[in-house]
């Protein structure tokens, strides 16, 4: 599963890694923050349509906040991880709403045109949030991403590993294999 991705997937991320502060500009549903709090580390999240707040277990801080992760000014410094699941690009609009701010709503399509935007988009998702990075800062980003649009060194980041999966789905009209990775990348 990607998008809202199993909670087992962050929460194994935030336990190897021990981060002091995680990030998700791409909060969805919650569940890198409900993956942190778990684990009792404090974490912010943000998305252009408010998630459902859910009950936290520990009382380690989650920072919640409706904003455009473009430009969102973030409450405080150190995030010393990030782990998020970017939008699709042309597939979902998310929430009618918002859809104007959203990244790579499904409306704009997945032309050359839409694609240039949504590789300009993420890099300044990932360059608003340099700011407030500790130095060695990491970042886990799961996407499925046919088209390579992320670009690490435009976003002030390196790779440091690709890993990539191969994933059947059976029911639904998107059957079929694709392919979906978990970049790890640096802060540059
Ligand atoms: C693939 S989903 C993330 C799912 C999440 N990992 C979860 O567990 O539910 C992508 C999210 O990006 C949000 N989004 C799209 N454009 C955005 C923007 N400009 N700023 C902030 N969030 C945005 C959408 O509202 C959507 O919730």
């Amino acid at each position: 599963m990607i998008g809202s991705f199993p909670i087992t997937l962050p929460l194994s991320i935030i336990k190897k890694i021990k981060p002091k502060l995680v990030y998700d500009p791409f909060l969805g549903s919650g569940t890198t923050c409900i993956a942190a709090n778990m684990a009792a580390v404090s974490s912010i999240g943000v998305d252009i349509s408010p998630p459902i707040i859910p009950k936290f277990k520990t009382k380690a801080s989650v920072t919640i906040i409706k904003a455009d992760s473009r430009s969102v000014k973030l409450p405080q410094k150190g995030i010393d991880l990030i782990i998020t699941s970017p939008p699709y690009i042309g597939q979902i609009n998310y929430q009618d709403k918002f859809v104007k701010e959203e990244i790579g709503s499904a409306h704009l399509g997945t032309s050359y045109k839409a694609r240039k935007k949504y590789a300009a988009d993420m890099i300044k998702v990932f360059q608003n949030a340099l700011a407030y990075l500790t130095p060695k800062a990491l970042a886990f980003i799961i996407v499925q991403d046919k088209f390579r649009l992320l670009d690490p060194q435009a976003s002030g980041f390196r790779q440091i590993h690709r890993l990539t999966r191969k994933v059947t789905r059976v029911r639904g009209i998107k059957r079929g294999t694709y392919f979906e990775s978990v970049l790890v990348w640096q802060k540059a």
